[in-house]
């Protein structure tokens, strides 16, 4: 008997002297703060390492949720943020037995907006809508900036250059017409070559032929399109303006959808009124992915500005194309586009 009671008191005197610790030497964040409401019972010392944390994860400083006084809820992002909290507690209480191991990091990833697309590269250059755009002058300055182009586009473009993909450098041909078009690459493995002969896109490798209808290859097509003027860039509905930086230059930006419902950001040097950046994002069931074609390194070519280098990135692979000569308009064989025998 004198042990239990030795033992009770033992547990006792440790749990009075864990209770008077947390009385005097480690007060409640509620006891410290005015206005907790997510971290009520946590002690207050974990309190800013917390804030440090959410900080950190969205890039952001303390000002994006707070005023001066840290206690005021003013802020819609602070009372997001609460949301937030609850939204992580919850998802690893559900699905990881209470670990932190989904957390604002996993979503934010250092963006106040969570990316939900697999990544790309040059995903990381956000357009912000911005009302003070409007497209039909961007898209006129574009016009103007790339040349005499005929209302119905130029008649056809040759480029000849190198491809890099996978840090292989191959010789590589395009030919466009309208929006028929046919590319190789001669890489050492055998060359690889797609077109669009205007309703079937094929694709000819060490494999054989395949050709497969528009709808299931949009994302190719897209990946290899070329632009000269107004006229042969999508046709999009819903129209926004917005502004960007790509590589520390301004942009302006036009975004819309196409009739198959994807989505195309199309970004112009505010300085040059040229197109430097098309992005496509495709829905699946799961989430859109994207396509960035980055164009550069424009040359006056017969009167028409034409993007002699050609940065095609996916979720697939980055191609970077880099041609040498340009041979704008000129009759192109009609068997250019069509499928490989
Ligand atoms: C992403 C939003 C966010 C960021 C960034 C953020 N906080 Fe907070 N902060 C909150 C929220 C939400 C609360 C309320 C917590 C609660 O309800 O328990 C809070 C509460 C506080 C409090 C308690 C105020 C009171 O008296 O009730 C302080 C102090 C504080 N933050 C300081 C900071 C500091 C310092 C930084 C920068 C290192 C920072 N916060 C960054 C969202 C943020
Ligand atoms: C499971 C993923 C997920 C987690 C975890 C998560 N967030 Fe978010 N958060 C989102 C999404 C998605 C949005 C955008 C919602 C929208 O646009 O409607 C968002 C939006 C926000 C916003 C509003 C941004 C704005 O300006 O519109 C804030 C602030 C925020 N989160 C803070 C946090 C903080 C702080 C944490 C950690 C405590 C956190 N989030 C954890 C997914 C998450």
């Amino acid at each position: 008997m004198r042990s239990a009671y030795g033992i009770l008191f033992l547990t006792l005197s440790c749990l009075g002297g864990a209770i008077a610790y947390t009385g005097q030497d480690a007060p409640l964040a509620e006891q410290q703060f005015k206005n907790i409401q997510s971290f009520k019972g946590s002690k207050a010392s974990d309190v800013i390492p917390a804030m440090q944390f959410m900080s950190a994860s969205l890039k952001v400083d303390c000002d994006y949720c707070h005023t001066k006084d840290r206690a005021s809820d003013d802020l819609e992002t602070k009372r997001t943020a609460r949301e937030m909290i609850a939204l992580q507690r919850d998802i690893n209480k559900r699905n990881f037995n209470g670990r932190n191991q989904i957390t604002c990091a996993t979503c934010h990833g250092g963006h106040v907006r969570p990316v939900n697309l697999p990544p790309v590269t040059g995903l990381e250059v956000r357009a912000r809508r911005n009302a003070t755009v409007n497209a039909d002058d961007v898209l006129k300055a574009y016009g103007k900036a790339i040349g005499t182009v005929p209302a119905n586009g130029i008649e056809s473009l040759k480029l000849e250059g190198t491809c890099t993909m996978e840090g292989e450098k191959s010789k590589t041909e395009a030919t466009y017409a309208g929006s028929k078009f046919a590319v190789a690459i001669h890489t050492s493995k055998g060359d690889q070559k797609m077109g669009f002969d205007g309703s079937l896109v094929w694709f000819g490798g060490q494999y054989g032929v395949q050709k497969v209808p528009l709808e299931h290859a949009i994302q190719y097509v897209n990946s290899h399109l070329v632009f000269t003027g107004p006229d042969s860039l999508p046709k999009l509905t819903g129209i926004t303006g917005g502004i960007a930086k790509i590589d520390g230059k301004d942009q302006q930006v036009v975004m819309g959808a196409t009739a198959d419902k994807s989505r195309v950001t199309l970004f112009f040097d505010k300085a040059t009124g040229l197109l430097s950046r098309v992005m496509f994002t495709y829905p699946t069931s799961l989430g859109n992915m994207a396509q960035i074609n980055d164009f550069t390194n424009y040359k006056k070519v017969n009167g028409v500005q034409i993007p002699m280098k050609i940065a095609s990135h996916s979720t697939e692979n980055d191609a970077i194309f880099e041609f040498k000569s340009a041979k704008v308009g000129g009759a192109v064989d009609a068997k250019t586009f069509d499928a490989p025998k």
